[in-house]
């Protein structure tokens, strides 16, 4: 298979879809990668892109750092409990169903799948996927500032900030700009992308490290490699096959439920 593989930039180059298919299908070990461009078609702004970032006007350091929760507890707390509630009225699209269905192809054929996420929405596992990396955390968790106390809780407000294990105060489970990503899940992820035989990339702008070594990883253990995306990223020219277009309408496609 290997004389057949080109970049989709190719002119002598059949549908992009059709060859992602042929690569899929001979894939035993995948490796999911996914963005916030996955979740776009159910309503929740991605974080960059032409003029309609949700980081747009917003400082990053004021709501996404240890330093902005510091100077500001009860407001950068407010504002998670307001985008958690939002998440109360989203569902998973297409995208989301299609490679929940994939892991079920994936696993019920004797395979590996590992799914990858950047995303704290939480509408991977809704959608059914199971063992989802949740890279950066998930906004329906909170924790404690002090000690290892978690709680999963829902797309809720919470008035009381206060740890019921020791007193100290709560914050969002996410991941905030300076912040270690969660160990077990980074290494589980590592060990996935470097032991996959196919990388799907779905959804990302890729530039936020850690998470975006982890293609690399996967490219560099040898791995067949897809993105969807609307938009190239920097690490489009690397990719096998490139589909352009919105992962709810190309994943389905792409994986046969539609
Ligand atoms: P970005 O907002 O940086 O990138 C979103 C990507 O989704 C872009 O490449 C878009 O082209 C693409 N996109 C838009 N609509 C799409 C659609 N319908 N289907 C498929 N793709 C679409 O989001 P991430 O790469 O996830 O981190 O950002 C990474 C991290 O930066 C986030 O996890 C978050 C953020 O700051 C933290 O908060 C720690
Ligand atoms: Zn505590």
């Amino acid at each position: 298979m290997t004389d057949k593989v080109k970049n989709s930039f190719d002119a002598s180059y059949p549908q992009p879809v059709e060859w992602a298919r042929e690569l899929l299908s001979g894939a035993k070990n995948v490796f999911v990668f996914t963005g916030a461009g996955i979740s776009a078609e159910s309503g929740i702004p991605t974080y960059r892109g032409a003029g309609k970032g949700f980081w747009d006007g917003l400082r990053v350091a004021d709501w996404a750092t240890p330093q902005g929760f510091a100077r500001n507890p009860e407001g950068v707390w407010d504002w998670y409990c307001r985008r958690r509630v939002q998440l109360g009225s989203v569902r998973p699209n297409p995208g989301h169903e299609a490679l929940a269905q994939l892991q079920r192809r994936i696993a019920g054929s004797g395979g590996s799948f590992t799914l990858a996420t950047q995303n704290i929405d939480g509408l991977h596992q809704t959608a059914g996927t199971e063992n989802v990396l949740e890279l950066h955390g998930s906004l329906l968790a909170v924790r404690c500032s002090d000690c290892s106390y978690a709680e999963t809780v829902g797309p809720v407000a919470l008035d009381s900030p206060a740890c019921p294990e020791c007193g100290s105060r709560l914050r969002p489970d996410v991941v905030w700009f300076g912040e270690m990503l969660p160990q077990d899940t980074w290494r589980a992820a590592e060990q996935a992308a470097s032991e996959c035989d196919l990388l799907l990339v779905v959804g990302t702008s890729a530039v936020v490290y850690p998470a975006a070594g982890l293609i690399e990883t996967a490219l560099a253990g040898g791995a067949r490699s897809i993105e969807v995306n609307p938009e190239p990223n920097g690490f489009s020219g690397l990719m096998n096959v490139s589909i352009r277009g919105k992962s709810g309408e190309v994943l389905p496609q792409l994986l046969g439920y539609r």
